[in-house]
Formats: structure tokens, C-alpha cells, sequence
């Protein structure tokens, strides 16, 4: 076999949640580029659209479809209108989640609503209404964690508590779909640069942005936080073919984060 045959996607259609932007953008657009078929959903139309175009101007097939996975039934609108078009999902990226801070103390019930709506019940949703479809001829399931999941970050709270859901989440759903030929994992990364870091550092440290994004990078070993591209390296190999022998694992992608910090 070619180096170049390796982790192809031809063929495959694949759902991106939060593809938008930051880590599921560079994952459509690394899928699009290997020959899947990308469809985007998301809350953000203009970033949506805009991703989509980017695909298709760089020769990539793309749709957007806007939809909140929170919402359970505007994600079974958006399943019934592919399932009208004829497509079923090869690949799913739950990759969507919202972030917050604080303690238990200072976490609010409506943000604990919050993040355990989109974080742990839109994944849910977009799970129950594809794995139906998925189930008709096997396909891959890859969910977005992150290392806040297993070693529990300081004052992320809510946002630690749904990723760690994400971990059970995905050793559940890789057990019970394992006679249907459909394989799940999950991605644990540290920190990575993307418009959520930006906006963070903007909200909460005006003015000593770039001091601020030194000192995040260095939580991390290897010092510099991952590029969004290097997490969808990782997410295109265990939705390819060639990671057909891996199934209900994490995989950490952290500079060091979790075996290196002493
Ligand atoms: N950036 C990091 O440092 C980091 C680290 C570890 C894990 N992660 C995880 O990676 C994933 C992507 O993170 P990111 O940094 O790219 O985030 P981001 O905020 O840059 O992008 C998230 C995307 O999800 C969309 N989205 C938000 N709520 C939605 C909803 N209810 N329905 C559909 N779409 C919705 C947003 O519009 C956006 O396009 C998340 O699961 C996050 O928890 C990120």
C-alpha cells in the first residue's frame, strides 16, 4: 500500500458538531481534504457557512447545517433532513461544548444547566439520533474530551464534571454498539490555540493578553499549547480505517500534560 492510500476518507460521510470554528474546523477541514463528505452543525450560520466555503473553495465536499445540539429536536430536524437526502453517517465528531469557570461555590444552577445541557445531553441527543442510522452498516463515533476529564482542572468546575461524563459516555456507547460494527473513542487535549483561548484571555485579562497566553502555554511540559490541526491528525486516524483494531480507549494529546507535570 501508498503512504499517500493511508487514512483516506473517500466514501464516508462524516458529522462534525462544532465545526465551525477552532478544534472541529480544522477537523472538517482536514476530513474534507482526506475525501469525506463534511457536514457541519453548528450554532454559529456565519462561521458555518464561512468553514463550508473554505472547504469548497480548497476542492472539499461541505454542508452546514445550523443546529443547537442542546436542543433534542433540532437535532432530530437536521437527522431527518439527511436521512431525506440519502445520507447516512459514517463517522460522527461530537466535538461541540461550551466551557465555564468557576468552583462548585461559584458556579451558578443556571451555568450547571448550561453546561450539562450542551456538554453532556447534546451529545446524547446527536447520539440517539444517529446511532439508529449508524447501526444499518457500522460506522465510527469519536468524542471530544479533555484531559479536564481525568485530572480535574482548577475552577473548571461544571466543565470538568461533563467531560468526565464524556469518558463514561464513550466506553458505554463503544460496549453496547460493538456487534454493530461501530467504534467509539475519545480525544483528551490539554490546552489548544484556538478562539475560545483568544476570547478567554480578552474577557478575563485585558490588556495582558500575551503575558497571559505565555503562562498557559507553559502548563503544558512541551511549552506551547496544541494546534488545532494536531488534534485533527489524531481524530483522523481513530475515524479511519486504519484504527479499525481501537476501540473504547481515550487517547490524551497534552505535551506532557497529565505524565509530565510533577
Ligand atoms: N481549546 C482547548 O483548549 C480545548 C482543550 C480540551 C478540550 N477541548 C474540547 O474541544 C472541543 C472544541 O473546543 P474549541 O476550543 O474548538 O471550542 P470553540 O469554542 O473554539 O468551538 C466550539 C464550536 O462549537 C459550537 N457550539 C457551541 N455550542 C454549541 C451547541 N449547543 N450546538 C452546536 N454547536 C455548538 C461553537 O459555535 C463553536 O463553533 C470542545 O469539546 C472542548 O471542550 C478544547
Amino acid at each position: 500500500m501508498k503512504t499517500n492510500d493511508l487514512f483516506r476518507l473517500e466514501g464516508k460521510f462524516a458529522l462534525v458538531t462544532g465545526g465551525a470554528k477552532g478544534i472541529g474546523a480544522a477537523i472538517s477541514e482536514m476530513f474534507a481534504a482526506r475525501g469525506a463528505r463534511v457536514c457541519i452543525l453548528d450554532t454559529d450560520a456565519e462561521a458555518g457557512e464561512a468553514r463550508v466555503q473554505s472547504i469548497r473553495n480548497s476542492g472539499g465536499i461541505a454542508a452546514f447545517h445550523l443546529c443547537d445540539q442542546a436542543d433534542a429536536s433540532s437535532v432530530r430536524r437536521v437527522v431527518e433532513s439527511l436521512v431525506r437526502d440519502g445520507e447516512t453517517p459514517d463517522i460522527l465528531v461530537n466535538n461541540a461544548a461550551v466551557s465555564h469557570i468557576g468552583t462548585v461555590e461559584t458556579t451558578s444552577e443556571a451555568d450547571m444547566d448550561r453546561l450539562l445541557n450542551v456538554n453532556i445531553k447534546g451529545v446524547y441527543n446527536v447520539l440517539h439520533a444517529v446511532l439508529p442510522l449508524m447501526k444499518e452498516r457500522g460506522g465510527v463515533v469519536l468524542n471530544m474530551a479533555s484531559i479536564a476529564g481525568t485530572v480535574g482542572l482548577r475552577e473548571r468546575f461544571a466543565y470538568s464534571t461533563t467531560k468526565g461524563a464524556i469518558l463514561t459516555m464513550t466506553l458505554s456507547v463503544a460496549k453496547d454498539y460493538l456487534d454493530y460494527g461501530i467504534r467509539c473513542n475519545s480525544i483528551s487535549p490539554a490546552r489548544v490555540h484556538t478562539p475560545f483561548v483568544d476570547g478567554y484571555l480578552k474577557q478575563h485579562y485585558p490588556g495582558r493578553e500575551s503575558e497571559m497566553f505565555e503562562k498557559l502555554s507553559k502548563t503544558q511540559p512541551v511549552g506551547r499549547m496544541a494546534k488545532p490541526g494536531e488534534i485533527a491528525a489524531l481524530a483522523l486516524y481513530l475515524c479511519s480505517d486504519e484504527a479499525s483494531f481501537i476501540t473504547g480507549c481515550d487517547y490524551p494529546i497534552d505535551g506532557g500534560f497529565r505524565t509530565l507535570n510533577t
